[in-house]
C-alpha cells in the first residue's frame, strides 16, 4: 500500500481539476460518482485496502479513504449549491456508507473497552460485540445489494474490527488482572506459607473432666478403674446387693426395664459384684464411673440419667477410718484443703454400717447459706462397710475379708466444685455455659 498517499494526493487533484468545467448540478454529480462510485479509483482503493499489514493498518487506510471520500463529499456538495442551488449531490448505496458504520462500531467498542473494570463486564461486552447478534452480524447481512468486490471489502473491514476489538478486551483483561493483583499485593499481601488459622476444637466436657479429676486422685491411691454394662440383670442391680423383690428400698433406685429380668442399671454399685467376680482374690481398690438412669422427672436438683463414681475396697480388717480417710483425701485434692467432711448414719442394703456422706459447703465454709439451705454442709453421696451377703455374692469370704464402698453423683460433685445450681444445665449443650469450664 505504500504509495497510497500519493495516489490519494492526485486523486484529488484530478477530482478537482474535472470539476472545473462542471456547470450544473447533474455534471457535478458525474464526476463525483466517477470518482467516489462503485469501479471508480477511491472504491478500487478501499477495496485494495485488503492488502494492508495488520488489521490495525488496514483500519487506519479505511479511516483514511473515508476523510478524503467526505472530503471530496464537501467539495462536490458546495460547487452544486455555487452552480445550481436547491440541488442535492446524489447519494446511493455504496461500499462507503457500511464502511463507515464499521469503523463507528469499533470506536465506540474501543471506548466502551476503556470503561469497563471487572471481569463480567468484559465478558458482556465480548457478547454485545462479537456475539452472533452483533451491531457487525447484522450489518453484513444487510449489504446483499452491493457489488461482490465491495462486499469483500466490507467483510474484510468487519473482520479486522471483530479482530480488533476482540484484542482491545483480551488487553484490557490483563489490565485489570494485573491492577487487581497489585491491589491485592498491597493492601492483602497474602503469604501462602503462612499457617491458616487453627481448627476449633472444643473441650472435654465439665463433667467428664470432673470424673477424670476423681479418677486420677483414686488411681494414685492405688484404685484401678473397672466399667460395668449400662443395661443391667435384675439380680445385679438388686438381689446381688442385698435388695431382693419386693424389698422397701427398691422404690429407691425404680428404672427403666426392657424385660422383668433386664434394666437400666439404676447405679453404679452392681459393678461391685462383677468386679469381685472378675478380680476373685483380695485385695480389692477399684473405682467405677458411669451413667445411670431412675424414673425421675427431671428437675433443679435431678434427672432420670446423670452418673456415678462408686468406689470399692476389699482388704483385711479395713475400718469406717479407713474409708472416711480415702474420702476426705478425695475430697480435699478436688475441692482444696480448707473443706471438712462428715458422715452421718444411714441406710442402704449393701453397707453394714451405712453413712451418707456431707462436705463443707464451699460458699459459706460451713457457716450456712442460701445455697446450702443455710445447713453449711452438702450431701454428695452414700457409703459404708459392704455387707457380709454382698462379699458372699461376690464370691468373696466375708471371714477373712472385709470392706467399705461408696456411690456419689458425679453430677453432684461438679455443682459442688463450680457452684452450679442446677443439674439440668450439664446437658443441654449451650456453649454459653460448657465454655466457662
Ligand atoms: N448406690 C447408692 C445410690 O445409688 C449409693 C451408695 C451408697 C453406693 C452406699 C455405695 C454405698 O457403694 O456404700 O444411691
Amino acid at each position: 500500500m505504500s504509495g497510497l498517499l500519493d495516489r490519494l494526493q492526485s486523486l484529488n487533484e484530478q477530482f478537482r481539476e474535472a470539476l472545473r468545467d462542471a456547470r450544473n448540478a447533474d455534471e457535478v454529480n458525474q464526476v463525483h460518482w466517477f470518482f467516489t462510485g462503485y469501479g471508480g479509483p477511491l472504491t478500487k482503493l478501499l477495496t485494495e485496502v485488503a492488502e494492508g499489514e495488520s488489521p490495525s493498518e488496514r483500519m487506519a487506510l479505511r479511516e483514511r479513504l473515508l476523510t478524503v471520500k467526505q472530503d471530496l463529499d464537501n467539495t462536490a456538495r458546495t460547487l452544486i449549491s455555487r452552480v445550481e442551488p436547491g440541488k442535492q449531490l446524489d447519494t446511493r448505496v455504496t461500499a462507503w456508507d457500511p464502511v463507515q458504520q464499521v469503523v463507528s462500531i469499533l470506536r465506540s467498542a474501543r471506548s466502551e473497552v476503556a470503561q469497563i473494570t471487572d471481569e463480567l463486564a468484559a465478558e458482556a461486552l465480548r457478547t454485545t460485540y462479537l456475539g452472533r447478534k452483533s451491531e457487525l452480524r447484522s450489518l453484513l447481512k444487510s449489504i446483499g445489494s452491493l457489488q461482490e468486490d465491495e462486499r469483500k471489502a466490507i467483510g474484510s473491514a468487519s473482520n479486522d474490527a471483530q479482530q480488533l476489538i476482540a484484542d482491545a478486551i483480551g488487553q484490557r483483561q490483563v489490565q485489570l488482572e494485573s491492577t487487581r493483583l497489585a491491589d491485592i499485593a498491597e493492601t492483602e499481601a497474602i503469604d501462602i506459607t503462612f499457617p491458616g488459622p487453627p481448627i476449633g476444637r472444643g473441650h472435654v466436657h465439665v463433667l467428664t473432666q470432673v470424673q477424670r479429676q476423681i479418677e486420677t486422685v483414686l488411681e494414685s491411691l492405688g484404685y484401678q478403674v473397672e466399667l460395668g454394662p449400662e443395661v443391667e440383670t435384675e439380680w445385679y442391680n438388686f438381689e446381688a446387693l442385698n435388695i431382693p423383690p419386693g424389698h422397701p428400698a427398691r422404690e429407691n433406685w425404680d428404672s427403666f426395664y426392657f424385660t422383668p429380668d433386664l434394666l437400666l442399671r439404676a447405679h453404679t454399685s452392681p459393678v461391685q459384684i462383677r468386679a469381685m467376680q472378675r478380680i476373685k482374690e483380695p485385695p480389692i481398690y477399684i473405682i467405677t464411673p458411669g451413667r445411670c438412669y431412675r424414673r425421675d422427672a427431671p428437675e433443679a436438683t435431678r434427672l432420670p440419667y446423670f452418673s456415678q463414681v462408686e468406689g470399692l475396697a476389699v482388704d483385711k480388717a479395713l475400718t469406717v477410718g479407713d474409708m472416711k480417710g480415702t474420702l476426705l483425701y478425695m475430697i480435699q485434692s478436688l475441692y482444696g484443703e480448707e473443706r471438712k467432711v462428715r458422715v452421718r448414719p444411714s441406710y442402704f442394703p449393701f453397707t453394714e454400717p451405712s453413712f451418707e456422706f456431707d462436705v463443707t459447703c464451699g460458699i459459706c465454709a460451713g457457716a450456712g447459706c442460701k445455697s446450702c439451705r443455710h445447713k453449711g454442709w452438702l450431701e454428695v453421696g452414700g457409703c459404708g462397710m459392704v455387707h457380709p451377703q454382698v462379699l458372699r455374692n461376690g464370691g468373696i469370704d466375708p471371714e477373712k475379708w472385709n470392706g467399705y464402698a461408696w456411690g456419689f453423683g458425679i453430677e453432684r460433685m461438679a455443682m459442688l466444685k463450680h457452684d452450679v445450681d442446677d443439674i439440668r444445665l450439664f446437658y443441654e449443650s449451650d456453649l454459653r455455659f460448657l465454655e466457662q469450664f
